[in-house]
């Protein structure tokens, strides 16, 4: 199965061609020794190394008598493209390990952003968190146990999300996946090979206030739920007025095909703008925004059933990457948060901010030491 190096600059998972499968995992550190944490962030740079070659945790399967080193269920499927992104939540910069001067301005509380008030304390925040991506489940899962299960004493598991099919392209030539409404997402996303758009928007430069971050990024998650039940009982006109693009085709309702740009200032028969003002695609396009752009990596979701309304737990789990949340996820979700035609079929229920800091770049090397 095909690997995707470990070591780099940067870390893999924010620019790499997305892959079909996530698991999240967001954590809260216990210890309050500085030292300790950095084991960890080592310890799991070293499994991350492995597990994206395919590799167990150790070559040694362990002692007879005590549990194995690894767990095994990835032991025959190889590394599917795993990628592990790691990223420290503002939560982290206190006195407990003396970072509290390390808090990068970026990293700083978002304030109120519209869609919050729905957003639950359990799957909110977060000390630390693990993006793993991989094209097979089993894959996301183990390495994401594994590196919780090393994390005891140290670090607990405070929520986790599994994503089951990517629902944004990142990739030059992949195709546009579909979203739980059915319609193609990551159309005009920022692609990996569009390389001027990446270093523009996506990674932290040397206007960074604290140089740890200087090429990191930053990671905003949210999980929305979607109101899948009233959503499909929509009739189709309407869902394409709310994003503003055929759902069969992904083309603008102002014609062409799927990659052809949106025209937001034709107007119809009835003089009205053909692109509703408050479609999805118009409130979070650069041309409302002040030319703002994010890269948007997220994955479909289920939960199963809703236990308290027997209604489908299920949505999209975003995720986006970006240079400063303040001057780019902000200002789009304010936009979106107030008037979004799409607001009535969704709540956002969790999520966070986090900095993953630049990559880890040998053995040894472990995540964020430019922060110690
Ligand atoms: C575009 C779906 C939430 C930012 C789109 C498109 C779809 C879509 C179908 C058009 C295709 C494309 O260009 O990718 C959704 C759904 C959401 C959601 C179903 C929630 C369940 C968000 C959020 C943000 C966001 C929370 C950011 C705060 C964007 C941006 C674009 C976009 C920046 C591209 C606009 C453009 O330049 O044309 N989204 N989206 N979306 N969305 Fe969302």
């Amino acid at each position: 199965a095909a690997q995707v190096d470990f070591y780099g600059e940067r870390q893999a998972g924010i620019t790499t061609p997305q892959q079909e499968r996530l698991m999240f995992a967001s954590l809260d550190v216990t210890t309050t020794d500085a030292d300790e944490l950095q084991r960890l962030l080592g310890r799991w740079a070293a499994m991350a190394a492995r597990f994206t070659q395919g590799k167990p945790v150790s070559d040694s399967p362990g002692k007879p008598l005590a549990p194995p080193f690894d767990t095994g269920e990835a032991e025959d499927l190889g590394a599917y493209s795993l990628t592990v992104t790691v990223g420290f939540g503002a939560s982290l910069f206190d006195d407990r390990f003396g970072l509290a001067g390390k808090l990068p301005a970026a990293l700083k509380p978002l304030g109120t952003v519209p869609g919050d008030t729905t957003m639950r304390e359990n799957f909110t925040g977060g000390d630390l968190c693990i993006q793993a991506c991989a094209d097979d489940p089993q894959v996301v899962f183990h390495a994401v146990r594994n590196m919780v299960r090393a994390a005891r004493g140290t670090a607990t598991l405070r929520w986790s999300q599994l994503g089951f099919g990517r629902a944004s392209a990142t990739g030059a030539g992949q195709t546009t996946p579909r979203n739980l409404m059915g319609f193609k997402d990551g159309t005009n996303n920022i692609h990996a090979d569009d390389t001027a758009a990446v270093q523009e928007f996506v990674w932290v430069g040397d206007e960074t206030d604290q140089q740890w971050m200087n090429g990191g990024s930053y990671l905003v998650a949210r999980k929305i739920r979607m109101e899948i039940e009233s959503w499909d009982t929509d009739d189709l006109e309407d869902q394409e007025k709310i994003f503003g693009r055929e759902k069969s085709s992904g083309a603008p309702l102002t014609g062409g095909e799927e990659f052809t740009a949106i025209d937001f200032n034709r107007t119809g028969d009835d003089g009205e703008p053909v692109i509703d003002i408050n479609s999805h695609v118009r409130l979070s396009s650069p041309e409302a925004n002040g030319g703002v752009r994010l890269l948007r990596r997220g994955y479909n979701y289920t939960d199963g059933q809703d236990p308290d309304t027997g209604k489908l737990a299920a949505g999209l789990f975003f995720i986006c990457y970006q240079r400063d949340p303040h001057a780019q996820f902000k200002v789009v979700q304010a936009r979106l948060g107030s008037t979004d035609l799409l607001n009535e079929y969704i709540a956002h229920i969790g999520g966070g901010v986090w900095a993953c800091p630049p990559g880890v770049t040998a053995a040894g090397d472990w995540f964020g030491k430019r922060l110690f």
